[in-house]
This record gives C-alpha cells, sequence and structure tokens, in this order.
C-alpha cells in the first residue's frame, strides 16, 4: 500500500495510521511470538515499525498508550483493555406473540401521528451469537469490540481479524463507519470443534453460542483463528456520513462492501406480512444451520428511526420477536431458599439436569410463596392453578437467556401428598423472616445481616454494571469474606485491603491460588476504580429498586456526589428535599423511600460513608448537548400540535435534556403552545413564561 509522505499528514490522517499501525504491528507481534504463522515479511516489519516511532516524533501528543514502540514481543495476556463505543450499544424489546406485535407497531404509528398501515419495516432473523462492533477509518479496521456494558466493550481487535467474514479493509469513502453485527459458530462448525477439542482432552462447549463467545474472548488470538467464527452484518454505529435512507438500503450497502448479511432479510409493507414472514423463518428454523432465536423487526425508514429515537436501553424502533421457548420435563427434587442482597427470600428449584433446547438446565426459578402455590401477582391461576411440590415431575422452559421457569406440572405422576409451607420451610432453616401485606416476597427480619445478604451485596457491588474489578468475582467475594487474615466484608474493606495485607505476615502471595502477580494484579485492579462515575457508585450500593436506571437518573440529576448525598441526608427530614428526589422522571416515591431509609439506616450509612472516603467520584456528563437552548429546561406542551405527537415532542425534548411537565408553574422555563391552548398558555402570560409555537420550537429543537 502507498502511504502518504509523513510531512504532508493532517493530524486526522496521522490519528488514524496510528490507530492501524498500532493494529497491524501487535497481529503481527501476537503472529510472531505465538508461533503462529508470520503474516508480513520481518523487513516489512521494521519499515512499519520505523514508519510509527517517526509519525510518533511529527505529533508527539498522538502517541498511543498501546504504542508499538513501547512494545518489546507480544504484550501479556492480562485482560483485555477496554474500548468506549462511540454511540452505545443497546439491546432490543421482545415481543412473544402476534398481539405484541401489532402493539409495536400502532405504537410507533401514535409516537409519529402516522397511520400504521403507512410504515415499512424490516424483518430478518435474530442471530444467537454475541454482537460486535467493527470500526474502519479510511475503509481500514482499527479497532473491533465486544458489546460489554453497551457503553464500554472489551477490545477483541486481534481476535476479530481471525475471523475470515470480517474484511481488514473495505473500499469507502467514508473516513468512520463502524460496522456491527453478530458473531456466530454453524452447527456443523461447533459439532468439529467440540469433537477436536474431546480428543484434545480440552473442555467441551454447551452449544454454539457459548463456544463462539469463548473463540472470540480468548487473550491468545492465535486460538482465535483457529475456531471458525462467522460475522452476520446487520447495524452500525458512528457513521461519518448517512449510509442509505433506508434500513435495507444500509445492509445493502454492508454487502456490497464485502460483509455478510443475512439473505432472509425482507421488507414488510403490513404486520401481516411481518408474521408471515417469521413463520416462513421459523419453518426454516431447523435447516439455516446456524442458530436463531426470533425474528428482528426494524422501522425501514432512518429518518422516522432517528425520529422515534431510544427508551434507556432499547430503541422504539426495533423489536425482536422471539420463537417459543423450548420446553423438556424433569424431576424437581429440592426446593431451596436464597437470600438476595436486598434480603428477599427467593424459592429455586433444584432439578435432575435434563436439556433444554441444547442447555442443561439444573434449576429454575420459582419467584415467590404465591407463584409456588399457582397464583400469580393479582391472585389469578397460573398453570391452571397448579402447585409445585418437591419430587413433583415439572416441565421447564426457557427462552433465550433467561432464567428457567417451571411452565406445568403433571399431577398424574404426584407422590408428594404435602403441599410446601413456605414459612414452615423458613423456620426449619432458622430464618427469621416477614411477609408484609401486599409484598409477595418473604424477607429476611434478623437483627443482624446475615452472612448470605452481605455476600450477594459485595457480589453486587463488583458486579460488571457496578464497580467491575477485574479478578475480583463471586467466587473471590466468598473467599475474602470468610478469610480470618484479609476479610472482606462491606464494600470499604475491598480498598483497604492492600494496606492491610501490607501489615500482614500471612501475605496474599503466599497463599493457595494466589501468587506474587495475581496478588498485585488485584491490588492494581481494585486501585484502578478508585476513580468512580458516580451512577456506577449510586447502582453499586445495592439498593432496593434503585437499578441502573434509577442509579443513572439520580446521576444525572445531581450530578456530583455531594449534591446527591446533601439531598439525600435532607430528605429524611425534608419534605422540599424528598420531593426534589420523588419528583424526577422516571423516579417516584417508592424508589425514594428505599432509598432515602436505606441511607438513613446506621450501618448503611456509616458503610456508605466509609466507602465513600476511598473514593475518587467522577461527575455525571450531562447528556444533553450544553449547546442545546432547552438543556435544563422546564418545558410545558399545551393545545394541539401539528407535526409531531405530543410523545415525540416530550421525547425529543427529554432526549436534548429538558424536562417535560404537564402544569405551569413558576418553575416552567417555556410553553409550546398549538392551536387551541387554553387555560395553561394563559396562566404561563400571566407568570410572564416564555410561549412559542410549534414552528419555533422545531427550530429550537433541531438548532443544536
Ligand atoms: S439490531 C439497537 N439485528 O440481539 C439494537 N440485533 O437482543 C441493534 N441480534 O444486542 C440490534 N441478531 O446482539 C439486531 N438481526 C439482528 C440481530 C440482533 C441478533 C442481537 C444483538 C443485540 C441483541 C438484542
Amino acid at each position: 500500500m502507498k502511504r502518504k509522505d509523513i510531512s504532508k499528514l493532517t493530524v486526522d490522517d496521522a490519528k488514524t495510521e496510528l490507530a492501524e499501525l498500532a493494529l497491524l504491528l501487535s497481529t503481527a507481534n501476537t503472529a510472531y511470538h505465538g508461533q503462529d504463522e508470520p503474516e508480513i515479511e520481518d523487513a516489512t516489519y521494521d519499515a512499519l515499525k520505523r514508519r510509527n516511532a517517526q509519525i510518533e516524533a511529527k505529533f508527539p501528543e498522538l502517541k498511543r498508550r498501546d504504542s508499538p514502540s513501547d512494545q518489546v514481543g507480544s504484550a501479556p495476556a492480562s485482560g483485555f483493555s477496554k474500548i468506549k463505543h462511540a454511540v452505545p450499544m443497546l439491546s432490543l424489546a421482545n415481543a412473544f406473540s402476534a398481539e405484541d406485535v401489532h402493539d409495536f407497531a400502532d405504537r410507533i404509528a401514535k409516537f409519529l401521528g402516522v397511520t400504521t398501515e403507512s410504515l415499512k419495516f424490516t424483518a430478518e432473523p435474530k442471530i444467537d451469537g454475541l454482537s460486535l462492533a467493527l470500526r474502519y477509518e479510511d475503509g481500514r479496521l482499527v479497532h473491533a469490540a465486544t458489546r460489554g456494558d453497551g457503553e464500554t466493550g472489551e477490545d477483541v481487535s486481534q481476535n476479530a481479524l481471525k475471523i475470515p467474514s470480517v474484511p481488514q479493509s473495505i473500499k469507502t469513502r467514508l473516513k468512520v463507519l463502524e460496522v456491527r453485527g453478530e458473531v456466530y459458530m454453524t452447527h456443523k462448525d461447533f459439532e468439529e470443534l467440540n469433537k477436536r477439542q474431546k480428543i484434545a482432552g480440552e473442555k467441551t462447549f454447551a452449544n454454539p453460542r457459548n463456544a463462539a463467545a469463548g473463540s472470540l474472548r480468548q487473550l491468545d488470538a492465535t486460538i482465535t483463528a483457529q475456531r471458525p467464527l462467522a460475522f452476520f452484518a446487520y447495524a452500525w454505529g458512528e457513521t461519518s456520513a448517512d449510509l442509505s435512507e433506508t434500513q435495507m438500503g444500509a445492509v445493502n450497502t454492508l454487502s456490497d462492501l464485502g460483509f455478510q448479511t443475512n439473505p432472509l432479510m425482507m421488507l414488510a409493507d403490513s404486520v401481516e406480512d411481518l408474521i408471515q414472514h417469521y413463520t416462513l423463518i421459523e419453518k426454516q428454523r431447523s435447516s439455516l444451520g446456524y442458530d436463531i432465536d426470533g425474528v428482528v423487526y426494524k422501522v425501514d425508514d432512518l429518518r422516522l428511526q432517528s425520529r422515534l429515537g431510544f427508551r434507556a436501553t432499547t430503541p422504539r424502533w426495533a423489536v425482536a420477536h422471539k420463537f417459543p421457548a423450548e420446553t423438556a420435563w424433569t424431576r424437581l427434587t429440592e426446593i431451596e431458599i436464597q437470600v438476595g442482597r436486598t434480603g428477599a427470600l427467593s424459592p429455586v428449584a433444584r432439578l435432575e439436569p435434563v436439556n433444554v433446547g441444547g442447555v442443561v438446565v439444573s434449576n429454575a426459578t420459582l419467584h415467590n410463596e404465591d407463584y409456588i402455590k399457582g397464583l400469580d401477582g393479582k391472585g389469578n391461576p397460573i398453570r391452571d392453578g397448579k402447585d409445585i411440590r418437591e419430587g413433583d415431575l415439572v416441565q421447564v422452559y426457557r427462552a433465550g437467556d433467561v432464567i428457567p421457569k417451571v411452565a406445568d406440572v403433571d399431577l398424574d405422576k404426584r407422590t408428594n401428598d404435602m403441599p410446601f409451607d413456605f414459612a414452615q420451610r423458613l423456620s426449619e432453616l432458622g430464618i427469621s423472616a416477614q411477609r408484609a401485606e401486599g409484598d409477595a416476597v418473604w424477607r429476611y427480619a434478623g437483627d443482624h445481616p446475615m452472612d448470605e445478604v452481605a455476600i450477594e451485596g459485595l457480589k453486587h457491588f463488583v458486579s460488571r454494571q457496578a464497580f467491575d474489578i477485574e479478578g475480583l468475582g463471586a467466587k473471590q467475594i466468598e473467599m475474602f469474606y470468610y478469610d480470618p487474615d484479609l476479610p472482606v466484608k462491606r464494600p470499604a474493606d475491598i480498598f483497604t485491603l492492600q494496606t492491610r495485607d501490607d501489615q500482614n505476615l500471612t501475605k496474599l502471595a503466599n497463599r493457595s491460588g494466589w501468587g506474587k502477580t495475581s496478588s498485585e494484579n488485584l491490588f492494581r485492579a481494585i486501585d484502578e476504580k478508585r476513580l468512580i462515575p458516580l451512577h456506577r457508585l449510586i447502582f453499586a450500593l445495592g439498593i432496593r429498586h434503585v437499578g441502573e436506571i434509577a442509579a443513572k437518573l439520580l446521576s444525572q440529576t445531581f450530578v456530583s456526589w455531594d449534591m446527591f448525598w446533601d439531598v439525600v441526608e435532607k430528605a429524611k427530614s425534608s419534605e422540599d428535599a424528598r420531593m426534589t428526589i420523588e419528583n424526577i422522571d422516571g423516579i417516584g416515591p417508592i424508589v425514594a423511600s428505599s432509598l432515602i431509609d436505606t441511607c438513613h439506616s446506621v450501618s448503611a450509612r456509616e458503610n456508605i460513608l466509609d466507602l465513600v472516603s476511598h473514593l475518587r467520584i467522577e461527575d455525571a456528563q450531562i447528556l444533553a448537548p450544553s449547546s442545546s437552548p432547552v438543556s435544563g429546561k422546564t418545558i410545558v406542551f399545551t393545545g394541539t400540535l401539528e407535526k409531531m405527537t405530543r410523545a415525540e415532542a416530550k421525547a425529543k425534548a427529554e432526549a436534548l435534556g429538558a424536562k417535560v411537565s404537564g402544569s405551569v408553574s413558576a418553575k416552567t422555563d417555556m410553553v409550546v403552545a398549538g392551536p387551541g391552548a387554553g387555560s395553561k398558555a394563559k396562566k404561563a402570560a400571566e407568570l410572564g413564561v416564555d410561549i412559542i409555537d410549534e414552528d419555533a420550537w422545531i427550530e429550537m429543537a433541531n438548532s443544536k
């Protein structure tokens, strides 16, 4: 390839080329040192390394952390580095019936203010693999990342290069093109791989999806190279220009660029067409040669997709119509009670292991006492009102990654004449518990937190969406919890591990399973997490009802830990502070009470403050571009909007960082009034609030 004269490189050129060289040289390195076939000649390797050094000399500020200049041999495999996705990688909402699909289309039509009949959709198989983002700059693959938590994924560039259907370079004029799709393994390749693994005495995989995931996420890419992986492209992330006006057109463009796209993708004019295509794909499912678990429908018009936008974790413009769950019959040997981090006592069915659609299942969730009795949350019968007993023959079903459930009980085969008594079992186990009125769940009510509760809380604390500390997973938490020399009983203890280790005669490094490197790596991984984004910290606290979404809303609202804590502290006695929390869109009284009560319990408060003293907490980044003229403002829509529906106007305003309120008050910043606006516009005028019409609103919303 002819490379530009270094003196003519722009900053952007240099950045792209340094990224490309880092990938190229480290791939060559891994291939060479990993005894794989060397992919480039020594002379070429040296020339590229020299060029890298020359570019770095001209643009020292662009030198990468993984610069080839700093590397000798292949980097030790000490985990993947992280890549922040330029555009988040989201998941899809599910539909399980034709009715759900009709609802999906109607919801979209309503949001856009058009008829359902006017919409066109694409339909394509939902590949059961793992998603991968491939970033091309000036047509060259610069990195590849897994989905991770949707915001940050793992850098699997070396591995992706080993997939034959992933092009290393593409002919495009786009400066940036991030292609997204699914990595999968065919049934044939999966069976052959398992055979080879068995012969070699290596572990075999439960299903093609696990095999694909295990093969892509190999620290040693030479192993990936021996695994038969494939890639279907079906979406994109950042692009420096539009790919097309339609979903179908964009996927065709990807196909023209050399990506494998799915031949069963089609365009549908109506919901009936979608269902017909679903039935057709379902019929072909067993002969496709690879696993699919449903059909994905997407609004074809990309302008409409962008108007529809996203909910917290899923786009409004797409849905996954899942195939019915797989089922199998097996014996339920025991009902066990598990304790969650919030003290919830959940029954779990232990099963004689059974293969359900390619996955061996030995546990199923039983939710709560009523579910075991055959009643749903409203007291209506489920499973025709059949209860579940230990020893029963039960039908288990699983759909996708969801925890298996019990669908049915064979009463003819029942031998146990004792219904399961939840309260009695708890007392036999010596667990003091309560079930509050209106709550389906029994909760631990002892004086001291049970070890199980504390351990679950710690596991949650280090989980992927929370602190995500490399090398400190569920297994290590259990070990440290009971460790007599270096106990970790609460989150703050994690951050004193190293100082305690320094003072301790029995070093972690001398224990079984721990060496010098692994303990140093652990302490380093912990240190890295002393700087933590606010929303991760709030989520990590494991407060009941405060999930990831609530944690994000709270962090977006209060921005800094000090502001957040100040309001939570005041909320116990100040109604104003409590309302500030309750009034956050998407929070409400239940979440607010749980948050306030937990943070005011003496032990939780102490634990939190102690933890925080070890951390530096990163302020939330305000999502809305600060340049948006409506960012941070409270807007009221009134009267008839003629160019967009209320739902769309609200979603747009919120996406720009505004808050939408239903009533005008002194806190209102702006009223958008359409024809027929009445009392609200009048009140706004009295209060001196800005009133604008729909056209002015659209102009403002689009002005950025
Ligand atoms: S579109 C904004 N299309 O399903 C969401 N996803 O459950 C874009 N998947 O994370 C995703 N086949 O890994 C899309 N044809 C397809 C798909 C597909 C499989 C996966 C993907 C996604 C997950 C969501």
